[in-house]
């Protein structure tokens, strides 16, 4: 095996580097899942991961990855053949759309061009139209992981109060969690789909599901057959702390130590922290003379960043000749942005100097690979996260 120095650099948009700490809350010795140790680590994280959703309502947390917990909000509060309103924003909503088609619901797709957030105005329109409120749900994507781009889930909501429709709102949080500010009750959320590999800076494995009273009715006549992902007997069960099946212990000693850390920054420093990586990304990237794959400042997200590539330059060559030389991964591009686009991770855990670390292995990657840049991104970028540059607006195509 080769053995490379220093430590490797995991820039992709989740998962995302997971600190000391949490390691070694995760190494502990397993602990009797029945036993009275378990009810008090059980109790304290539904209790304190509440306050990351920003509901007072339960959090299902399941041993899954974020495509466990998709096919739970859906199966628990719709019926097969129910009709739901997606939006295609990237590669995550249409995987979340095909499960649906896959499931057997029948899901109507709001096209986009992947360089957008959801367009509440659409959404609307569309559920003015259906008088019969045939639509049991709308589903959307907070933050497009395959695009960088972060939708306005408040507006959202707006929309289908203002159209007076009463389908659900089912929300994927997975690469905004712990990151970008979100709120589960503020926002009228009824399911928010979140996961424990991004923000939250655990390994995979844990499964979110934060949901509304609206939601837990609707579980109660969903028809969906369900059993592992039933909402039912999980939400009695965690009433005293406990499982009714064997949970990731460790990783639930894991994400007690994970709310801790966020707790001692703080929910909003850390949101800082991640638009201030963000803007210094993004001055880089521009610096350099790239087009960032999300058109709008709006909708920039602060977890990740897809750069696209002038033509003729693959994505693909330039993260390959990253890794080897600089022992970093970055994000590839997926679906019809594959090979066009490279995705810089900035969520999780990280600082100023692990943020110019990246863009540093980016540009001598792009050095290496012959493709025209502009030289000075990195200290563009250093320049932002000491505070002293304006904000930065996409350039002209
Ligand atoms: C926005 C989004 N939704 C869903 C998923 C799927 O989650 P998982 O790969 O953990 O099953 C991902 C994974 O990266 C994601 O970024």
């Amino acid at each position: 095996m080769q053995h490379h120095t220093g430590r490797h650099f995991l820039q992709i948009p989740g998962p995302t580097n997971t600190p000391l700490p949490i390691l070694a809350a995760i190494a502990q010795p397993t602990i009797d899942h029945r036993g009275p140790e378990f009810a008090e680590l059980g109790l304290e994280v539904l209790t304190g991961i509440r306050a990351i959703f920003k509901t007072s309502n339960p959090v299902i947390i399941y041993p899954t990855s974020g495509t466990g917990a998709w096919e739970a909000a859906l199966v628990n509060t719709l019926s097969p053949g129910d009709k739901i309103l997606m939006f295609e924003t990237g590669w995550f909503s249409t995987l979340w759309s095909k499960m649906t088609a896959a499931l057997g619901l029948d899901a109507e797709i709001v096209k986009s061009d992947w360089r957008s957030g959801v367009d509440a105005d659409a959404i609307e329109a569309r559920l003015r139209e259906d008088k019969t409120h045939s639509f049991k749900a709308v589903a959307v994507v907070h933050n497009e992981t395959s695009t960088g781009v972060a939708s306005d889930i408040a507006a959202v909501r707006r929309a289908i109060d203002r159209a007076g429709h009463p389908a659900l709102l089912l929300v994927d949080t997975i690469s905004s969690l712990g990151s970008i500010d979100y709120r589960h009750d503020e926002w009228g959320v009824d399911v928010t789909v979140g996961g424990s590999q991004k923000g939250l800076m655990l390994p995979p494995g844990l499964g979110f599901n934060a949901v509304s009273d609206k939601a837990i009715a609707a579980s109660r006549t969903a028809k969906f057959p369900r059993s592992f992902l039933g909402w039912d007997e999980m939400l009695t069960a965690n009433k005293t702390g406990f499982f009714p099946y064997t949970p990731s212990t460790n990783l639930l000693q894991g994400l007690k130590v994970a709310l801790d850390m966020l707790n001692a920054e703080g929910l909003e420093q850390v949101f800082a922290r991640h638009k201030r990586a963000a803007a210094a990304t993004r001055r880089a990237v521009q610096h350099w003379g790239f087009q960032i794959q999300c058109k709008k400042e709006s909708e920039y997200s602060s977890s990740l960043t897809a750069v696209r590539l002038p033509d003729g330059h693959s994505a693909d060559a330039l993260r390959k000749e990253i890794l080897g030389r600089s022992n970093m991964s970055l994000g590839n591009g997926l679906g019809p942005l594959a090979d066009c686009v490279f995705r810089i991770g900035h969520l999780g855990d990280f600082n100023d100097v692990s943020v110019l670390g990246t863009l540093s292995g980016v540009e001598m990657g792009l050095k290496a690979r012959g493709v025209p840049y502009r030289q000075g991104g990195v200290e563009a970028a250093m320049d932002v996260l000491a505070g002293n540059s304006p904000p930065v607006v996409q350039a002209a195509e």
